[in-house]
């Protein structure tokens, strides 16, 4: 993932290139069952202040001490998620394997991409489209494309929601993050996972460790197993996310923004542990590509001098990677 450019190490964690391989390995399997944090989303929006005030304190907390938790009592139908989920089982049937090469990188799409173990380190096959601003999906199978705008739709309601409530658990008016974030004309891409069962001879890893860019990113399963979550403590947590909630990480660039308070966090999938294959849905929820992300200066002071350069969305995308962003390689960059 992009490594945002900042004048001090991004997360109080070991880094990863420290990690030896045989260390590595080991850890694959040590990760914890901590609980997560799970926050409702419907108390973010209640009438009853007392009620709305502790849920914003929860989510205060889940931000400022996690950077990840479990939305619960969200907007979303269950109907639409598990839509999403069934039509992603049926889009990776293995017989149609030949009919998404047509996404593959030498195919002739650029806004919707498929790939299949390719990068180093990697054993899963994606699909990954660019939702927003303007929305892509495969047609193939039938009405993929329509459960898919569907639930894309209804996921960028909650984070809307999501960023008034963030932006006054930061002590703001409930736009700032929309003003800051331009979410509204963001930039959002969204991949779908495919994890295969018990293929130790493949190789362990699904997702090698990485940090997402942008606001916040959401994520749903078909079955739990897999996901680990680097704890700020440096512990690996297991995610096992409860039945129709939502897992929320927050992204690199809110962690620039509030300059480290509310902080990404490191996370990687292992394949192995599972007997079925596993899905997942994840949506990276970004800014405007122009839109200038730096620490804001409510954020920087004495104490807590300004840790990040700032940059546009579109820049940093690119810094991760090199060459200028178009289409295609930042889907390529995101993972
Ligand atoms: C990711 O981190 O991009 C994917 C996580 C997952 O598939 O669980
Ligand atoms: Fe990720």
């Amino acid at each position: 993932m992009a490594e945002i450019t900042s004048t001090q190490p991004k997360l109080n964690v070991p880094p990863v290139e420290n990690i030896t391989s045989s260390q590595h390995s080991a850890d694959l399997f040590s990760a914890s069952n901590d609980n997560i944090p799970t926050v409702d989303y419907s108390l973010l929006f209640s009438d009853n202040p007392v009620q709305r005030f502790l849920a914003l304190e929860n989510l205060r907390q889940a931000c400022q001490e996690y950077g990840f938790f479990y939305l619960v009592n969200h907007t979303i139908p269950d109907e639409v998620l598990d839509s999403t989920l069934k039509g992603f089982s049926d889009f990776f049937d293995p017989k149609t394997i030949d009919e998404r090469r047509v996404f593959g990188k030498s195919g002739p799409s650029d806004k919707i991409r498929w790939d299949l173990n390719s990068s180093a380190g990697e054993n899963r096959e994606y699909l990954k489209v660019i939702a927003h601003p303007q929305f892509h999906a495969p047609s193939n199978p039938s009405g993929i494309r329509k459960i898919l705008e569907e639930y894309h739709k209804e996921m960028r309601n909650i984070v809307a929601g999501l960023g008034r409530s963030v932006s006054t658990t930061l002590g703001f008016e409930e736009d700032y993050i929309e003003k800051e974030f331009n979410l509204k004309s963001g930039f959002d891409v969204m991949a779908m996972n495919l994890y295969p069962p018990n293929s130790r001879s493949k190789g362990e890893v699904g997702i090698p460790e990485h940090t997402d860019p942008g606001f916040v990113v959401t994520l749903v399963q078909d079955v739990d197993g897999g996901l680990q979550i680097l704890s700020h403590q440096g512990k690996w947590i297991n995610v096992y996310i409860p039945h129709h909630a939502i897992l929320i990480q927050l992204g690199d660039h809110l962690e620039v923004l509030t300059n480290g308070k509310y902080k990404s966090h490191i996370h990687r999938v292992i394949v192995n542990k599972n007997k079925v294959p596993r899905i997942s849905v994840v949506t990276l929820h970004g800014p405007q590509l122009a839109k200038f992300i730096s620490p804001g200066v409510e954020f920087v002071d004495e104490e807590h001098p300004q840790s990040y350069h700032g940059m546009t969305y579109k820049e940093s995308l690119e810094a991760n990677g090199g060459d200028e962003i178009d289409v295609q390689s930042s889907l390529d960059k995101i993972r």
